[in-house]
């Protein structure tokens, strides 16, 4: 097909043309004595991302769900007690990780379309005398429902109750596209990965770490071999790995970091904001409903849009793709066949999120889905003309 393939999944998102040209280098030795001159810059620019000030980052050649196994794997021990929920594919998937590594799993089920049950952690934290609940897990933002959860809210219940678990968080949709502050918000595990805010291909694996978290893993007793952290400090703390590393990708991740730190995170949480906005707006004019219950759990990184009973999702999803040429997510899990989604984050502008808007729209009338030509996509336009835009990106 002639023209671009748009791509709209909440991840893998589009890699800017100056990453992509970053990452299209020779081969290079990983042992080379320049090559910290790199990865030392990696290791702080992450940091920065992160909010993480006192603690350390660590980069696997994985993708997002190896950094959650290093989380798991260094600071716990096998039949630890962990408080977790489930609300969408991710966090079930994370749930059954822990289960799969013999973790005693208090895991509290609530609606899909809701997120972590701030209350119900409150109460189980604060009747915790014994402290048997070594870490309390939040998937920030539920990619396959569009959710965003409050994190700072668990950490307020951890505090409230004088409780010492570890706080872990999933933010491999979110982290360098929503607000997320580690230091501030006391996380001890934040997970992402590089396809998503950070604007490469799918291929490292962060996970950024406190002090609490590295020293819990001194005395944790899970079997750990190649996401080990001691090894990866060894190596790291020169600016090398303990395996050959992505060299590519981390050529990509430089430049992706000097974007980030140009724009500024708070512009970046600013411009995903707005862009979320025109989507929400599109939904409303087409008469339709996010999967997301309520505002409090919109998501300016994805939405999830639930179609009208007896439409498939999947159908729209494929429609799109076959006849627009535009990849747009779909539903997952218990939600399949009953949402698509429209990814909103990484590197992209309003008339990006228009294109995707206007495959949406004629995909949704083509498989019977009554919304008034013009609509979702107008009420966008309107809201991109209207509204202001972060002050240094109007700037640039
Ligand atoms: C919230 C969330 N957690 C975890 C993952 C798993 O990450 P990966 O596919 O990079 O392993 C994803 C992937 O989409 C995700 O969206």
């Amino acid at each position: 097909m002639a023209g671009f393939n748009h791509l709209f999944v909440p991840g893998p998102t589009n890699v800017p043309e100056a990453v992509r040209q970053a990452m299209n280098v020779a081969m290079e030795d990983m042992r080379a004595a320049t090559f910290p001159e790199l990865t030392l810059g990696l290791f702080a620019g992450l940091k920065q991302v992160f909010r993480n000030e006192t603690g350390r980052v660590f980069i696997y050649p994985s993708s997002g769900t190896g950094a959650w196994e290093s989380a798991i794997t260094n600071t716990l021990s096998p039949g630890d007690r962990v408080l977790m929920s489930r609300f969408g594919q991710f966090s079930h998937l994370w749930v059954d990780m822990a289960e799969r590594f013999g973790m005693d799993v208090d895991v509290t089920d609530v609606e899909w379309g809701t997120g972590v049950p701030v209350e119900i952690y409150a109460e189980k934290l604060a009747a915790d005398k014994e402290h048997r609940i070594k870490a309390v897990f939040v998937t920030h933002n539920e990619t396959a429902t569009g959710v965003t959860s409050d994190v700072a809210g668990v950490r307020k219940a951890l505090d409230a109750a004088g409780h010492p678990a570890l706080l872990f968080v999933d933010g491999v949709s979110s982290i360098g596209s929503i607000d997320f502050r580690q230091e501030e918000w006391g996380v001890d595990c934040a997970v992402s990965g590089s396809q998503k805010g950070f604007m490469l291909p799918a291929g490292l694996g962060f996970l950024s770490v406190s002090q609490k978290a590295l020293a819990a893993a001194k005395t944790a007793k899970h079997f750990r071999c190649y996401f080990s952290f001691d090894d990866m400090i060894r190596a790291n703390d020169t600016g090398y790995f303990p395996y050959t590393p992505a060299t590519q990708l981390l050529r990509g991740l430089r430049v992706s970091l000097d974007l980030i730190a140009g724009e500024g995170l708070d512009n970046i949480f600013a411009r995903h904001h707005r862009l979320a906005e025109g989507v929400r707006k599109a939904v409303d004019a087409w008469g339709l409903k996010l999967c997301a219950k309520e505002r409090k759990w919109h998501s300016d990184t994805v939405s999830a849009i639930l179609v009208p009973e007896g439409i498939d999702s999947a159908e729209i999803v494929r429609h799109a793709y076959r006849k627009y040429n535009t990849a747009l997510g779909v539903g997952l899990n218990k939600v399949a066949g009953k949402v698509f989604r429209i990814g909103h984050l990484g590197w992209l502008n309003e008339v990006m999120i228009c294109g995707a808007l206007s495959a949406a729209e004629m995909s949704l009338r083509d498989c019977g889905v009554k919304v008034t030509p013009g609509s979702g996509v107008g009420a966008a336009l309107e809201h991109y003309r209207l509204s202001d835009r972060p002050a240094i990106a109007k700037a640039a």
